[in-house]
């Protein structure tokens, strides 16, 4: 099919300028167009008008733009005007909807850049869906297409959910009377799949569930070759877990995702603000985590080669040392490392002592330099004097064990 508008033509008595086609989904084409009386671009989706004719479309379709029209919150794209246009060849009128314009890319273009999405990236994005769903659900409105390409992404960041009700209006199921598949099946909850009319908010929670997966794992939990095999395993195969596909991710989102996927609408989330108040409560824990000051015990590779500015200094628990007081206490540790070396390869100790140094210039490497972070240095020199006490802390630690296999062999031996 070619465009439905022309570049250039107008539509509503020239009250919209198309200025270029946006893109195309099963039901509809989306121009950029000019809004001559308001001067600004609005977003305006003409519906196919050779889908099977149905007498009552167009009145619904009125209604359902109606209801959108009625939605206003900053993760909803706001309706501002509907109608239905002639176009000049005849034909049956195209209708129409036009909207807030979103500039930025859809999740779907995101996710097919990026395959996959990293927890502290989706959970706030599902927030947001979710506060829309939430908000729509509360005037009744069930959106009924929650699926990556009707996740507009402003510049901003801001999710703005797209297109709802709109499925409802073209009664979109999965298999048409014809046979012939409108639209992906892989977001639909089991009860779109049976085709119940009496939908509430929980199928979208489903669908909702089905794109945190996506986000989380870069595939939908159901695919397969037909739309009828995928809306059987919507019905009867259990989602698999996002471990079983080898990505890991805590518990929490795990049973989050089992309950949002569950086959029975009553074993979902009671609403979107109960799902809401859950994916907050994971998103606190990973900002936590991300955030968090580690443990004083706690010796990774970061801190031997820690990040040139990202992460913010962690909080310093004692007063600074100044670089000389660091440099010197750093003069036992190198001595005691030699003495250790030394007397365990010419056992010019005994294992007693052996143990004894090892063991306290150990505990002095850690206590001086390793758990402490309020050194005074910084650069490569700190870099190199928490590289050295790391290499010394393992030299005192196999020589402290050492001396403690030698006391043993003599014990054992008299
Ligand atoms: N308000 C908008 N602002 C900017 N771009 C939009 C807007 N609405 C839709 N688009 C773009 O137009 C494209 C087509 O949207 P459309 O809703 O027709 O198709 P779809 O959501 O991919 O499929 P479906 O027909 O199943 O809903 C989208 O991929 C999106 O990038
Ligand atoms: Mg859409």
């Amino acid at each position: 099919m070619g465009e439905l508008f022309q570049t250039g033509s107008t539509v509503a008595q020239g009250r919209y300028r198309i200025t270029e086609l946006l893109g195309s989904g099963g039901m509809a084409q989306v121009f950029r167009a000019r809004d001559e009386r308001l001067g600004r671009f609005v977003a305006l989706k003409a519906m196919r008008h050779d889908l099977p004719y149905d007498p009552g479309w167009a009145t619904r379709f009125r209604r359902e733009a109606q209801t959108m029209a009625g939605l206003s919150h900053p993760n909803i794209v706001s309706v501002h005007d509907t109608g239905e246009e002639r176009r000049a060849g005849g034909g049956r009128p195209v209708p129409y909807l036009v909207m807030e314009l979103v500039a930025g890319r859809s999740l779907a273009e995101l996710l097919d850049a990026q395959g996959r999405l990293p927890l502290a990236e989706a959970l706030p994005l599902a927030l947001q869906i979710l506060a829309a769903l939430a908000a729509a659900h509360a005037r009744g409105v069930v959106h009924r297409d929650i699926k990556p390409a009707n996740v507009l992404l402003a510049e901003d960041g801001t999710a703005k959910v797209a297109d709802f009700g709109i499925a409802a209006v073209a009664g979109r199921t999965v298999l048409t009377g014809t046979g012939a598949v409108l639209g992906t099946p892989h977001y639909m909850s089991p009860e779109q799949v049976e085709g119940r009319r009496d939908l509430d908010g929980r199928s979208d929670l489903y669908s909702l569930g089905v794109l945190l997966f996506r986000m989380l794992s870069g595939r939908v939990p159901f695919d397969a070759d037909s739309a009828w095999s995928v809306g059987y395993a919507h019905l009867h195969t259990p989602p698999p877990s996002l471990a079983s596909l080898g990505i890991s991710v805590p518990g929490a989102v795990e049973s989050l995702l089992a309950r949002a996927l569950a086959k029975d609408p009553g074993d979902r989330y009671h609403d979107a603000a109960a799902m809401r108040a859950a994916v907050e409560a994971l998103a606190r824990a990973e900002d936590e985590e991300a955030t968090r000051p580690q443990a004083p015990f706690e010796f990774g590779l970061a801190d031997l080669f820690p990040p040139a500015s990202s992460a913010p200094p962690r909080p310093r628990a004692e007063t600074s040392r100044t670089a000389l007081v660091e440099l010197l206490c750093f003069v036992p540790v190198l001595l005691s490392v030699g003495w250790a070396v030394v007397a365990q390869s010419r056992d010019t100790a005994g294992a007693g002592t052996i143990t004894v140094v090892s063991a306290c210039g150990l505990a002095w490497t850690w206590y001086a330099f390793l758990r402490r972070d309020d050194s005074a240095l910084a650069g490569w020199p700190r870099t190199l004097v928490r590289a050295v006490a790391a290499i010394g802390a393992v030299v005192h630690g196999v020589t402290a064990l050492a001396g403690l296999g030698m006391l043993a062999a003599e014990a054992l031996a008299g």
